[in-house]
């Protein structure tokens, strides 16, 4: 039986990072520049039920046996068994691999998630549908991140652009005009769960002023909806750097992360702030066709460590 390959985009957070965990919207868009791939093929030397796992980006080879029980693989795999209502695996092989970078922000852990739920799903003869991918990806996260808002796992499944409120149906939002956004790593790694229970911490101590941050940050998530669909796309700048301004309030900002939004304001961008959890991870900018290359350099000038150019088109009716 041959290879059974699939993946999952990485994903940047446009607008509402934290504040979509206290039920405020939010706004995403998958980065298929960065991918994570996992392959399943079976494994003829193998005894039944062994699960070989080659994860050579984290410098993972091991039987899945030998993974604790909340190990996020192990959890995807048992998920799709419990999906699945399969008691036993015959001997596999599974490989993954990712130029998503973890602790950056960008959705490495969902993204894992996915593809793996995807590929032993399809390998098992019954491919799940995304509304269970998604689900299950969401139960992986929760084990890892005391409370997952589900923004992270429902972007990258569905891989489109959406407005997200935590236990609401989301929304795909076809962008009116290509978004063409430079993201920009600190370099600093930041595991999101540690900067969401700091967040929580700072939120039980003076709720009224953290509520009145999020309340500020779930509105600007309503505007930029409606300037992405209607346009113009431009405008979504200054309320991205808006953004920014009430997060570092929120205190998940940093001085690096500071200095690249700096440097992509003055390079030209209309607007800039951090992604994802924040106090290390990536940034984003939103540049032009004509000034996105600009804005890249100024960026890798300052220090960034990787910058990819991304490009968010609008939907075309059969993708809707
Ligand atoms: C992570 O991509 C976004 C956060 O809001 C956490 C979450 O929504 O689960 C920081």
């Amino acid at each position: 039986m041959p290879a059974i390959l699939a993946s999952a985009p990485g994903k940047v957070i446009l607008f509402g990072e934290h504040a979509v965990v206290y039920g405020r919207p939010a706004i995403a868009v998958p980065v298929t520049q960065v991918q994570v791939k996992a392959s399943i093929m079976a494994d003829p030397l193998g005894p039944p039920g062994r699960v070989h796992i080659q994860a050579p980006d984290i410098q993972l080879e091991r039987d899945l046996a030998e993974l604790p029980l909340d190990d996020p693989i192990a959890l995807a795999v048992q998920g799709v068994m419990h999906a699945l209502v399969i008691g036993h695996l015959p001997a596999l092989k599974l490989r993954i691999s990712s130029t998503i970078p973890v602790a950056a922000g960008l959705g490495s852990g969902a993204a894992v998630s996915v593809a793996i739920l995807r590929a032993l799903s399809a390998f098992l003869g019954h491919p799940l549908p995304d509304e269970i991918v998604s689900a299950l990806a969401f139960e992986v996260e929760k084990k890892h991140h005391a409370t997952p808002s589900g923004i992270d796992n429902t972007v990258v499944t569905y891989a489109r652009p959406i407005f997200f409120t935590r236990g609401q149906p989301f929304e795909i939002l076809p962008p009116a005009e290509t978004i063409t956004l430079i993201i920009a790593d600190s370099g600093i790694k930041s595991p999101t769960h540690l900067a969401v229970a700091a967040v929580k911490e700072a939120w039980q101590a003076d709720p009224h002023h953290f509520d009145a941050l999020f309340d500020d940050i779930g509105q600007v998530s309503q505007q930029a909806r409606q300037l992405i669909t209607e346009g113009p796309v431009r405008e979504l700048g200054p309320l991205m750097t808006e953004n920014h301004h009430i997060l570092q309030q929120v205190g998940v900002s940093s001085a690096e992360l500071d200095f690249l939004v700096d440097a992509a304001l003055q390079a030209g961008a209309a607007g800039a702030k951090l992604s994802g959890g924040g106090r290390g991870g990536n940034m984003i900018a939103l540049a032009t066709l004509e000034n996105a290359e600009k804005i890249s350099t100024a960026l890798t000038d300052a220090g960034a460590t990787r910058v990819i150019i991304s490009r968010v088109n609008p939907i075309t009716r059969d993708q809707k």
